[in-house]
């Protein structure tokens, strides 16, 4: 197990405004979710070295931002209307509802206790409806997406042709996704809403099971290159009957959460399951034109999907450690570099203007090139605990010998060492640690 547990880490996150409970001053809406100001810079860098690492780093991936609201059609060609359910079943005696496929025991009811008092298991189909204009009926139905790959197979060939695209290239998406699941829980883990990082690498057939296993080792060094303990990390493969309707093979990247191994992304080889769909559906051509063989084929697709949401709360459990010093328990999150909310906090010692003044100058300075806290309240030792909670790498501490010798003191979290640095070399300094 990680060290810590799911409650200490949800407190930490509630505490430090990471995540708040939506709708929270209503009572909260379950399974939903607000990113505080903490999260949302986390989320934002977990999100952007996705995108510099899958799209912006290579000469083979473009991006993509499609619409949530797609044609129905488009989710009954990709079996979703049909098969994208979970087994529900509900408790005769205390009411609570469960996806049969989760329970440890399928006769008892996890609630109560009971056993025997399930219903008949029905088939719960996991999309969020909703209706395009005024009137509400089955024409007008339209769906939330429950992922966002569709909406980068329907613009396959719009991509293709305006990027003059060819064999093997990617379109990766960043963006919301919704499923209403039955079972939500765990914190920010299962959500209805929540946020995915997906990539759809097509290649020649004959090629899949060389790309996917190319795409399962870069995944996997993604993931501990920005700190994840790869003691913490497994490759878990599925059988035959857990694949997904839409793929030959799959395998999960799974993390040691607080309550044991549970997935953090799926790559899976959609074989041409999707374009093959579309085809027929649309009436479109989506095949490729091979200009080397002079055939026209449909691709195979490597697909690594990941959730930006779900991976944004593991890098906060892994880097969630506790150590002694002089007797007290220090909190510290060692977030990679390019993750921490804040890179630097400027700390003027005391309140007196002849500090604040010089304080000010240095955070505008060092905030044109990083996210920068200027926190002025309490005291310093209580000022660095915040700091080392919430992941700041450097703190610069103005004190009253700054005034003579124009120079601050610079504190690295990890090792709390402490170099004094002259203001003029401040930011040549930092550029350095930050590299
Ligand atoms: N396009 C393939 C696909 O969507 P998936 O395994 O269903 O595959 C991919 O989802 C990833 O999206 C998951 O590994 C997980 O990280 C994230 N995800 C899925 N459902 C989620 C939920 N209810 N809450 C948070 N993240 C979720």
């Amino acid at each position: 197990m990680t060290q810590v547990s799911l409650e200490t880490i949800s407190n930490l996150a509630k505490k430090r405004g990471f995540v708040f409970q939506s709708s929270e001053i209503y009572g909260g809406l379950r399974s939903a979710y607000d990113y505080g100001p903490l999260g949302v810079e986390l989320l934002r860098n977990v999100k952007d070295q996705w995108w510099r690492a899958m799209v912006q780093e290579r000469d083979d991936i473009v991006g993509l931002d499609s619409a949530i609201l797609q044609a129905r059609e488009v989710w009954r060609a990709s079996g979703h209307e049909e098969v994208f359910t979970d087994p529900l079943v509900e408790c005769r005696n205390c009411n609570a509802r469960h996806r049969l496929d989760k329970l440890d025991d399928p006769d008892v009811c996890p609630n109560c206790g009971m056993r025997g008092t399930f219903t008949e298991a029905r088939n719960f189909n996991l999309m969020f409806r909703t209706h395009m204009g005024p009137v509400e009926d089955d024409e007008n139905l339209v769906y939330l997406r429950p992922e966002t790959a569709q909406g980068i197979f329907i613009n396959f060939e719009n991509i293709r042709r305006t990027n003059r695209l060819k064999l093997p290239f990617g379109v990766a998406q960043i963006g919301k996704s919704f499923r209403n699941e039955i079972t939500p829980g765990q914190f920010v883990f299962r959500t209805r809403e929540f946020e995915q990082m997906e990539m759809e690498y097509f290649c020649r057939p004959g090629e899949a099971e060389a790309w996917f296993e190319y795409w399962v080792e870069q995944r996997m060094s993604w993931y501990t290159g920005l700190g994840i303990d790869p003691a913490h990390l497994r490759l878990r493969h599925h059988g035959e009957e857990e694949l997904s309707h839409y793929s030959a093979m799959t395998a999960d990247v799974d993390y040691l959460f607080p309550w044991g191994w549970d997935e953090l992304e799926g790559i899976a080889n959609r074989t041409d399951f999707d374009l093959r769909q579309h085809q027929e559906h649309s009436g479109e051509d989506l095949r490729y034109y091979d200009p080397d063989t002079e055939e026209r084929i449909f691709p195979y697709v490597i697909e690594p999907a990941a959730g930006a949401t779900r991976t944004t709360f593991a890098f906060l459990i892994d880097a969630y450690h506790t150590e002694t010093v002089h007797d007290e328990t220090r909190v510290v999150l060692r977030l990679d570099h390019r993750l921490a909310p804040y890179k630097v906090a400027v700390l003027p010692l005391s309140k007196k203007e002849e500090l604040i003044e010089p304080a000010q100058r240095i955070a505008a300075e060092l905030r044109r090139r990083w996210m920068v806290e200027l926190d002025t309240t309490q005291s310093i030792g209580r000022r660095y605990r915040r700091q080392d909670e919430i992941g700041t790498p450097y703190a610069v501490t103005v004190d009253f010998e700054s005034l003579d010798d124009h120079a601050v003191t610079v504190r690295d979290r990890d090792t709390m060492s402490q170099d004094r640095v002259s203001m003029d070399r401040l930011v040549e300094h930092l550029e350095k640690k930050l590299a």
